[in-house]
């Protein structure tokens, strides 16, 4: 029987368990204190505070599962192995073990007949090459000899390919090793390993993290050594289940499955990259509207990409000739995504919001589609350059995303002007759109001073709120943090005044004032609770937790990380009050 990847998930957290590794949840998919990135695209972003040296309260050795999304493959879903979510199995020693162990257990794991037992015979390595930042991984290379690896099935690449991070311009990084996997059944493994063979597909990733990228590019030593490791869920799923295309794994079938049910069309070679797009597409979809810190459908940031998910999907059920008319296809293709995905019960918990999400963008863009597909066909037969204006228009008089309309042009290959688009774009837009997936240039390092003050900053301000309002029933139900702002969602049933917005203001600004220390403990989750920390809202908590405290003003269950001292913060001012859904308020507010 081949194993499935809830089987291969617990397999693995079984292993790395029994290599005293401590299990961590998920975190969510959007990432609240980390504006380099929309989406959280690895294991090892949430860690990155531990990774540079803060304590984890379940200690050095960590292990878990991680939901991610990384939309710069964007462009290579379609092909055989790529999507844009995916699973990832990651586990970390934080300044404990190093190369040795890490690739010993990788080894064990993929190896050993108890565990995966995967064919070394298919198996590859690749190391490090060395240059001027850091040495040639030898030492690497030499374990994998050590266990029996061929010397042709090792080859050492440059960093381009062999070395990971940091997530933004600078922060945590390192060379690493990495393992691929042979993916033909019917062709024997050639003896050497070569880059350029692309049924070579890499399944696991061990990063050495002992460097800081710094703003001036240089990198320095960490003060602790670590290890960073990925592994692609559906990648060795497929490895396991004798596949060579993971959209044919029990995480995807049944979407492809529902796709042709409800097109009226049977997968084949010209239209199966409508198919995979669309599995992975609403795949991704789901995952974001049900994440802890779900958005909704919108031309900014996150709310973007979910837009030209749902968007996309829709392009290629109509291109597969799919009358989408009374048809929610979305939603029919989002009910799979939810039963197979039964370990994350928290889709199924949301699952009246995505649908009703998912309903109202598939009434919007439906409205315009079939239209915008016919003025689409008109501008292309002027010519084969789409011009910013004719660009502008699909964007703004049918709702097709700028990259929806790139891909457009490209299938006749046309092309848009992207560029001019852009600028008449900012022309009516207060706000600028951004699509990739980098927000903040100057990455996590340079943001963190800021992110860390405005960070603090919620936890007084949440605590300001209970006693301005009165109610001691408010809770944080969201927070998301840029450099330059705090966005704070919390339970209330009403528009706050004007005086209270300014009397919660004040408040905040007296405890800044007071100069407060910001102490941070560790102890159980239970003994936490009891002590009155707060906690946030549908937020799923270890047995064993941090509580950072304000003084005596405030309590609660945080990773951090927090300034020192309150009087680090400046002067606090919300500049706005609003409504984010039912029962829900909304608080922005800077530090000036
Ligand atoms: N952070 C590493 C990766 O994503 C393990 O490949």
């Amino acid at each position: 029987m081949s194993m499935t990847t809830k089987e291969l998930k617990r397999k693995y957290l079984e292993f790395f368990k029994s290599k005293k590794h401590a299990i961590i949840h998920s975190a969510p998919l959007i990432p609240e204190h980390d504006p380099t990135v929309l989406f959280t695209t690895a294991g090892m972003h949430p860690l990155v505070p531990f990774l540079m040296g803060q304590p984890h309260p379940l200690g050095k050795r960590l292990a878990d599962v991680q939901k991610c999304i990384r939309t710069h493959d964007i462009d290579e879903v379609g092909d055989e192995t790529h999507t844009t979510f995916f699973e990832m199995l990651g586990n970390w020693s934080l300044g404990d073990y190093f190369k040795k162990e890490a690739i010993s257990w990788s080894f064990e794991f993929l190896t050993s007949k108890k565990w995966l037992g995967l064919d070394l015979n298919r198996l590859a390595f690749t190391c490090f090459a060395g240059d001027k930042d850091a040495p040639k991984d030898e030492e690497a290379a030499s374990i994998w000899l050590s266990l029996g690896v061929p010397k042709e099935r090792i080859a050492f690449l440059p960093k381009k390919d062999n070395w990971w991070g940091p997530a933004g311009e600078t922060g945590p990084c390192g060379p690493d090793t990495e393992m691929f996997y042979w993916k033909p059944n019917d062709v024997p493994a050639p003896k050497k390993f070569e880059q350029s063979d692309k049924r070579w597909v890499e399944i696991w990733n061990n990063v050495f993290i002992q460097y800081n990228k710094n703003k001036e590019g240089k990198y320095e030593l960490l003060k602790q050594k670590n290890v960073d490791t990925g592994l692609g869920v559906e990648r060795v799923a497929m490895a396991l289940q004798g596949k060579t295309n993971i959209f044919e794994i029990e995480v995807f079938a049944p979407i492809i499955e529902k796709i042709g049910e409800i097109s009226g069309v049977k997968q084949n070679n010209e239209n199966s990259r409508s198919f995979r797009i669309i599995a992975d597409h609403m795949k991704a979809a789901t995952f974001i509207l049900g994440d802890e810190r779900g958005v909704v459908p919108s031309n900014v940031d996150q709310g973007y990409i979910l837009r030209r998910y749902i968007r996309r999907s829709l392009r290629h059920l109509r291109l597969l000739g799919m009358d989408l008319t009374n048809a929610n296809s979305t939603i029919e293709i989002s009910k799979v995504v939810i039963v197979i995905y039964d370990d994350y019960p928290l889709l199924a918990e949301k699952k009246d919001f995505i649908f009703e999400e998912l309903r109202k963008e598939e009434d919007k863009f439906l409205k315009t589609l079939d239209k915008g597909l016919k003025e689409f066909k008109k501008i292309i037969e002027k010519g084969k350059i789409i011009s910013a204006k004719d660009a502008f228009l699909l964007y703004q008089s049918y709702g097709f995303p700028i990259e929806m309309i790139e891909e457009l042009a490209g299938e006749v290959e046309g092309k848009v002007d992207v560029a001019g688009f852009n600028k008449e774009y900012s022309c009516h837009q207060e706000l600028s759109r951004k699509g990739a997936e980098q927000k903040f240039k100057g990455g996590l390092s340079e943001a963190s001073e800021a992110t860390t003050k405005l960070h603090t900053a919620t936890h007084i301000l949440g605590e300001a709120l209970r006693k301005v309002l009165g109610d001691n029933d408010i809770k944080q139900k969201g927070s998301n943090i840029t450099s330059e702002r705090l966005r704070y969602d919390f339970n209330f049933d009403r528009k706050l005044t004007s005086e209270e917005v300014k009397a919660v203001e004040k408040e905040v600004n007296k405890v800044i004032m007071q100069k407060l220390d910001v102490k941070r403990e560790e102890m159980s989750l239970s003994e936490a609770l009891d002590s009155g920390a707060q906690s946030e809202f549908g937020t799923k908590y270890p047995s064993k937790v941090s509580v950072y405290s304000i003084g005596e003003y405030s309590k609660e269950i945080c990773m951090g990380p927090h300034v020192k001292n309150t009087s680090e913060l400046g002067k606090f001012k919300i500049l706005k009050e609003e409504s984010s859904a039912a029962g829900v308020r909304r608080i922005k507010a800077i530090l000036e």
